[in-house]
């Protein structure tokens, strides 16, 4: 299964306000037709303040008026599913905005400190303390990431059943399942006990006062399951579940029985180094339900991060492992990060205070500026062309990114059975898929071909034995 991340505000704008929109998502479904993916997964559509780019949900039943209507939901559900094409919605459990009428309407929903002030030291996501006095004078609130994120209470038994009944309307809408967000975060210690210092890098470490805890008792509790037996139970036995659990794969067992997959980070960060690959491949393995990813809206972008050169390379890697597979919109045509909000724009929604505006840029559809098919109006962020061309201009080129993703989607589908003989030897990480052999050179000077056999894909242009550095290729083992 290949999954497409599509960040709403930044795909396609149909309206001419400078925001992406769910009918502009309707329009270019064919581009994820013509790359052979089989779902697609948007970022939360739901009505927002956008403190959070979305991921602060003021109504999990509605969409925000900037992105449609449930009715463009059920439209773009409608025709991707005539494409072969699922759709998946992004649900945020841990929070809701404190917009949310249940913040002002249900205050037991949430989680409160039970004194008059902070009742231990936790510290928020994104740095900062994680309990910040309501406005309304009800005392101290607990977030786990921005003060408009208040955490829902989980060990209420009626926010269960809230999110479990959300689920299933949106299957009812036509979606076929869900990304479930930060589901670490989903219970903590009821008896609110400190965290202590940290002794251990954290696998998603940021740069804030975040890091200086190790956040035993602030997420990751015992109990998990029942929480997610509730979701799967609203979303039905045949929705797809794929979890966001901020932790090493060795920490998601207690997750993973109500869920179809959890997204491997050990794979998303390592560096691009054979040995290191190969780590991150067993790691996920090890929990039996990888889902694979090396980009998504949260981290700087791929080409950015391991270097243009090795992208073809990277997408060569992820699309030959077993599984449901992640790409990030743009990722198929090599798109960097972009500058950023404009010169001047202030720190405030929709752009974001933690800094991901970089890795959030417009898809460039096609090569006419100013801005490439975004939008007729001014787009929210510039967009940015990648050196090989817009999505316009790759489709034809038979030797661009996109259309080395779109080849390695169909032959995806002739590999099968799981990983055998990973190896990582002189920075050429290799294994094999039933018949295929796949092999990534990591290092910096051409290495010998592992695999003996005919070529059924290759990213570089070369006809030897060798494998450039940052090449890949699909061998039929003979
Ligand atoms: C999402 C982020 C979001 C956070 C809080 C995540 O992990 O991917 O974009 O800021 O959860 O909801």
């Amino acid at each position: 299964m290949v999954v497409y991340q599509v960040y709403p505000r930044s795909f396609a704008d149909s309206g001419g306000d400078g925001l992406g929109d769910l009918a502009g998502i309707t329009a270019r479904l064919d581009h994820l037709a013509w790359l052979g993916v089989d779902a697609l997964w948007l970022s939360p559509i739901n009505p927002s303040p956008m403190a959070d780019g979305g991921y602060d949900v003021a109504d999990y039943r509605g969409v925000d008026p900037s992105f449609g209507t449930v009715e463009d939901v059920e439209r773009l559900a409608c025709e991707a599913t005539d494409r072969g094409i699922d759709l998946l919605l992004d649900i945020v459990p841990c929070h809701t905005s404190i917009e949310h009428p249940w913040f002002r309407e249900r205050p037991e929903l949430y989680v409160w400190s039970p004194v008059d002030g902070p009742p231990n030291n936790w510290r928020a996501n994104f740095g900062g303390p994680a309990w910040t006095e309501d406005r309304h004078g009800r005392g101290w609130y607990l977030h786990s990431f921005y003060p408009e994120q208040p955490d829902l209470d989980w060990r209420n038994p009626e926010v269960a059943r809230e999110l479990a009944a959300v689920l299933s309307f949106w299957r009812g809408k036509g979606v076929a399942g869900f990304r479930l967000d930060a589901l670490q975060q989903l219970l903590k210690d009821p008896e609110l006990r400190d965290d202590p210092p940290a002794t251990r890098p954290r696998l998603l470490a940021g740069e804030t006062d975040y890091e200086t805890l190790e956040h035993v008792h602030s997420s990751d509790q015992p109990g998990v399951e029942e929480p997610l037996r509730a979701l799967r139970r609203g979303a039905g036995a045949d929705a797809f579940l794929v979890g966001e659990i901020g932790l090493p794969c060795d920490r998601h067992g207690p997750y993973l029985g109500p869920l179809d997959a959890s997204f491997c980070f050990e794979l998303f960060f390592s560096a691009w180094e054979a040995e290191a690959l190969a780590a991150g491949i067993r790691a996920g393995l090890a929990t039996g339900k990888p889902a694979w990813v090396l980009s998504n809206h949260d981290f700087p972008r791929l080409a950015d991060r391991i270097g243009r050169e090795n992208v073809a390379a990277a997408a060569l890697l992820l699309l030959a492992l077993p599984g449901p597979v992640f790409l990030f919109q743009g990722d198929e045509l090599a798109l960097g990060n972009g500058p950023g909000r404009p010169a001047g724009a202030a720190e405030a929604p929709p752009y974001d205070r933690a800094g991901r505006d970089p890795f959030r840029h417009p898809m460039p559809w096609t090569e006419k500026p100013p801005h490439h098919g975004f939008t007729t109006g001014a787009p929210w962020l510039d967009v940015v062309v990648p050196p090989s061309g817009s999505a316009e201009r790759q489709r034809e080129d038979p030797g661009s990114p996109a259309a080395h993703t779109r080849e390695l989607i169909a032959l995806r589908r002739g590999l099968v059975g799981p990983v055998e003989e990973l190896s990582a030897r002189d920075g050429v990480l290799s294994f094999r898929r039933g018949a295929v052999g796949v092999a990534v050179n990591t290092a910096e000077r051409p290495r010998e071909q592992p695999w003996t056999g005919s070529v059924l894909h290759r990213t570089s242009s070369r006809s030897d034995d060798l494998l450039n550095p940052g090449s890949g290729t699909f061998v039929q083992v003979v």
